[in-house]
């Protein structure tokens, strides 16, 4: 084994002692080559067009649960759809409906559904950890063969959003190490921030930037390798990629901003506001969009806004994490 695989095993219980890719939990610590690789994957899976996407046999026999303890648009029917194109068979657990909703625990369940042979579980949870203490579970009771994917855990991470954001930047921009990206909003409550922000640097983008006011950013965003604006105007002079977020009102405790109107006057990315950055600057937003909020409907719309093409790139990507996941031994 290589020492960096060795390093990364240490420090990243996701991959096997191979240093291959057993889980994806996160991408805070995974090596620039399995980023690489799984999006140079999913590009595989992207038919001419880049709206038809093949069928493929990889996961033919196997069983993908779909647990989604917090609700989901994008994330739980693009896992969907790409676990039905890799011939996997779906499991949609309905949580409100399943004895979770009775008092049983998180990891009696994945007992359970395990008995039932699942191979993968894609897990969304409300609790940052909470697919973390899955992949632990299954590692230490010997259930190598079964594989978790993070489909949004808290404010922790989303790492297949933060994947299919790279894909959509790779795709109209080419070269990550020219650019400046900018991410706008409530960093402070945002799973899609933190991943994006690993994937970016990772990937060697030279200028990454936060932009937000002080009550919605945390501590430790310079030692992140961002550059930290509250001025939204100064921070989107010149920028190649807008990434807008949300404000997570159901993740804030108590009240961080005056109102949303306030917010949108200082941080909602208008026409004006757009002009400021590069002339073929794109506009990304994860989804759900709150418009009249963080985004005006001119740019949500307009012509620099790639927002739905992030949505299809999901499909591409979230197959090319399952099958390079479910292709490794887990031991
Ligand atoms: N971007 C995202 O995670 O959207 P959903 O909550 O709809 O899955």
């Amino acid at each position: 084994m290589e020492h960096s695989a060795f390093r990364s095993i240490m420090h990243n219980p996701q991959l096997n002692k191979h240093g291959e890719l057993q889980h994806l939990l996160t991408i805070d610590g995974l090596p620039k080559s399995i980023v690489t690789h799984i999006l140079d994957t999913a590009s595989s899976f992207v038919s001419i067009g880049e709206r038809e996407l093949k069928k493929v046999p990889l996961m033919r026999g196997k069983s993908v649960f779909n647990l989604f303890f917090e609700n989901s648009t994008r994330t739980r029917t693009t896992f969907e759809i790409a676990s039905k194109r890799l011939s996997a068979d779906v499991i949609n657990l309905n949580i409100a409906a399943s004895s979770a909703s009775k008092g049983e625990s998180l990891l009696d369940t994945i007992d359970n559904l395990a008995a039932m042979h699942a191979d993968m579980f894609v897990v969304r949870h409300a609790t940052s950890g909470a697919p973390f203490l899955i992949a632990k579970h299954l590692n230490d009771t010997r259930q190598h063969h079964v594989h978790v994917v993070n489909a949004g855990d808290g404010r922790h991470s989303h790492p297949t959003q933060g994947l299919l954001d790279m894909y959509t930047i790779r795709h109209y921009k080419k070269d990550f190490t020219k650019l400046t990206v900018a991410i706008v909003g409530d960093v402070l409550h945002s799973r899609v921030a933190r991943s994006d922000i690993h994937a970016l640097t990772t990937l060697g983008v030279p200028e990454v930037r936060v932009i937000g006011p002080r009550t919605l950013l945390p501590g430790g965003l310079e030692q992140m390798g961002v550059r930290v604006f509250n001025n939204m105007n100064e921070g989107l002079k010149g920028v190649d990629v807008i990434i807008m977020l949300r404000l997570q009102n159901e993740r804030m405790n108590g009240a961080l901003l005056p109102s949303a109107q306030e917010y949108f006057k200082n941080y909602g990315l208008t026409p004006d506001r757009l002009a400021l950055a590069s002339p073929d600057a794109i506009v990304m937003h994860p989804g759900p969009m709150n418009r009249g909020v963080e985004i005006d409907s001119a740019v949500a719309d307009g012509p620099q806004a790639v927002i739905l093409s992030q949505v299809t790139f999901g499909i591409a990507v979230r197959m090319a994490v399952m099958s390079i996941v479910a292709g490794t031994s887990g031991e």
